[in-house]
This record gives C-alpha cells, sequence and structure tokens, in this order.
C-alpha cells in the first residue's frame, strides 16, 4: 500500500517536472501577436504603439547581444510575467501573468534568446 502511494506520488513528481525548454518558433508567433507592436516586428524595440503609448519609455533591442547579456533569463521571464511596474521599470509593459502560462513565457524567452548572436 505504502509502495502504491510512493510510486503514484513519484509519477506525479516527474509530470509537474521542471519547465521545459521553450520552443523558440512557437515563442515566435505569440511574440508576433503580443508584443511586436511595441517591441518591433524585429524585437528592435520600435514598434508603432509604444510611440503612441509612452514615446519616452524604449524596451531594448534585443537584437544587441551586449545589452541581452546584461538581461538574465528569470529577469526576462519575470518582467513577462509581472509586468514593468512590479520589477521596477516601466508600467506600460504590461503583465502577461494569468494570460499567458508559464510554457508560453519560456516558449518567449526561447525565442527572445534567438535574436542576439
Ligand atoms: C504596450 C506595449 C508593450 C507590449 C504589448 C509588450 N511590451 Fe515588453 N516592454 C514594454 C516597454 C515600454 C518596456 C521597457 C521598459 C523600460 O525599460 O522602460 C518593455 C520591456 C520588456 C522586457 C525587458 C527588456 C526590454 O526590452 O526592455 C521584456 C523581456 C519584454 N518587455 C517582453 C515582452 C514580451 C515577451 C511581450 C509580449 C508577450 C511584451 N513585452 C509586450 C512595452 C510593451
Amino acid at each position: 500500500m505504502v509502495a502504491a502511494v510512493l510510486i503514484i506520488a513519484l509519477g506525479l513528481a516527474v509530470l509537474a517536472g521542471p519547465v521545459a525548454a521553450g520552443d523558440a518558433a512557437a515563442g515566435r508567433k505569440i511574440f508576433e501577436e503580443r508584443c511586436a507592436r511595441c517591441h518591433g516586428a524585429n524585437g528592435t524595440g520600435n514598434g508603432p504603439d509604444l510611440a503612441k503609448l509612452h514615446p519616452t519609455s524604449s524596451p531594448v533591442n534585443w537584437t544587441n547581444p551586449v545589452v541581452m547579456r546584461q538581461w538574465s533569463d528569470q529577469e526576462i521571464v519575470d518582467i513577462i510575467t509581472k509586468g514593468g511596474k512590479a520589477v521596477g521599470s516601466s508600467p506600460v509593459m504590461p503583465r502577461f501573468g494569468g494570460k499567458l502560462s508559464d510554457a508560453q513565457i519560456h516558449d518567449l524567452l526561447a525565442f527572445i534568446r534567438t535574436l542576439a548572436k
């Protein structure tokens, strides 16, 4: 009996496991739908809506490796999940926690990491 419970518990732990590495192709699709209007079609930080909403705030150029090296994966996940305001950045950056799943946010991270070479 105890063994059976243990086996079930282990099985669940494996299923719940850590979030798998993101899928960059899936991330690109989400980016095009939800992020490009501010972050720009190529992730360079110059989307059309940003100029309208907040002309003085400028997201970083995701294709610039020097800048992107200063961002840890955790920091990127955090600002996408919690929004700019919660991490002391621009309130114009929306929070996507609750709108996107953790897996989708990791897909976005994987996509963003393909841009800086
Ligand atoms: C309404 C405009 C807007 C949308 C939509 C938006 N962002 Fe942002 N985002 C911003 C702004 C503005 C900043 C910069 C904050 C600052 O440094 O002043 C930012 C910052 C970031 C940063 C931190 C690095 C950087 O570029 O400054 C990441 C990562 C990020 N956004 C990811 C995303 C992702 C992923 C999406 C789509 C799921 C998204 N954003 C959608 C406006 C937006």
